[in-house]
């Protein structure tokens, strides 16, 4: 069954290139991608799914079309288009530091740590954290973290990893201690966003931006959460980090429907018509996956989370998958970007794609995705 979902992904990817031309898919509209000229933050998971899937493949078109990106996101970052916001993680992990993975392309790298440089630009003192969103003088912004950081921080580790220098390092750790200690609330659920006073630092509260309320779970973020935590505790063996993870994905698991793909707010009223996100149901099977290879076999955890692995990615394969619509863009659908806001509420979300692809690769091919270096 995996092989059947990857061999199709490949094949729309395929179709994809020639679709998309030098744009870049960002969310769906009645199952047409808006594209866009590699200024959202959403950029890299395009480039991350030509990656896979060449590293599948061997094709060279799926590895001239990921290089093409990349030149892009060099020129993103020279002109430094639309780059005041923390998502140069999620931008470079998965375009230049795929390329540097995969063919150890040293100007990759470069074009990499110069992209680390930047993200290290956005930490603020004396809060100690890394403001999410705008400039340091937006007043609204300045005070702002956000659950979606934590898939950004492995830039910074690897950076850490790639020169010596520990500065990277130890701002990602302080970044996810904080998450830990202010987005994540007592039962294991979270906050979408936490706000501090820019001038002392002091803590403020919890709010939403794209949840049902200030005081739900988003869906999304509690994934961001769950492979975000599982790559900090993959850098830095902390055990909090670890933890983290498994409760925030046990809470996760925990609130799932019958299908087992997420409603797009844990605490958004189930009716007729409720909206799925099922990119929240995606990113956690790659985390899960990523949860996993650090669970000893004798984890009383482990076989819960295989489990729930099995069954939701069973269900996106069956039953949210364009598998045999030869003529769809997207991979998944059902995912919601922001229901409140009125965005794409029931359409393709790209990163839904790219986490399904790299959920499946992982599973049938061990090829692990861009996080990290590999093993
Ligand atoms: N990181 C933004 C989102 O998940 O919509």
């Amino acid at each position: 069954m995996w092989t059947d979902a990857i061999e199709d992904a490949i094949a729309k990817t395929l179709q994809n290139i020639d679709r998309f031309g030098e744009k870049f898919p960002h969310v769906s509209r009645n199952g047409t991608y808006e594209l866009n000229d590699n200024n959202d933050w959403t950029d890299g998971f395009w480039s991350g799914m030509l990656w896979l899937s060449y590293e599948y493949s061997g094709d060279e078109r799926f590895r001239q079309a990921a290089e093409a990106t990349v030149a892009s996101f060099h020129k993103r970052l020279r002109d430094h288009v639309v780059l005041d916001h923390h998502d140069i993680g999620f931008l470079y992990s998965l375009s230049s530091k795929a390329q540097w993975i995969v063919t150890r392309d040293e100007s990759a790298r470069q074009l990499t740590l110069q992209a680390a440089d930047v993200l290290m630009k956005r930490w603020r003192e004396p809060g100690g954290y890394i403001q999410a969103w705008g400039r340091k003088e937006d007043a609204k912004e300045a005070g702002r973290i956000i659950i979606d950081c934590l898939l950004n921080l492995p830039l910074l580790y690897w950076a850490s990893e790639q020169t010596g220098d520990p500065a990277y390092r130890e701002a990602a750790v302080l970044q996810a201690e904080k998450s830990r200690r202010f987005l994540v609330r007592g039962d294991d659920s979270s906050y979408h966003t936490f706000f501090f006073n820019p001038e002392t630092g002091e803590p403020i509260g919890g709010a939403t931006h794209q949840g049902y309320s200030n005081g739900s779970t988003w869906t999304r973020g509690q994934a961001w959460g769950v492979y975000g935590f599982a790559l900090s505790y993959r850098y830095t063996k902390n055990p909090l980090f670890l933890e983290s993870a498994k409760r925030l994905a046990r809470y996760f698991l925990e609130h799932l429907p019958e299908d087992h793909v997420a409603y797009w707010d844990f605490n958004a009223p189930v009716q007729e018509g409720t909206y799925r996100d099922s990119s929240a149901s995606a990113i956690v099977a790659a985390g899960l996956l990523e949860l996993l290879s650090h669970l000893e076999d004798q984890d009383s955890d482990r076989a819960y989370f295989q489990e729930m692995l099995l069954k939701s990615m069973t269900s996106l394969v069956e039953r949210y998958a364009t598998i045999g619509e030869e003529d769809a863009e997207g991979l998944l659908k059902h995912g919601s970007y922001y229901v409140h806001g009125g965005v794409s509420p029931d359409d393709y979300m790209i990163w839904g794609d790219y986490f399904y692809l790299e959920a499946l690769m992982r599973m049938e091919k061990g090829i692990t995705g861009y996080w990290h270096e590999r093993v």
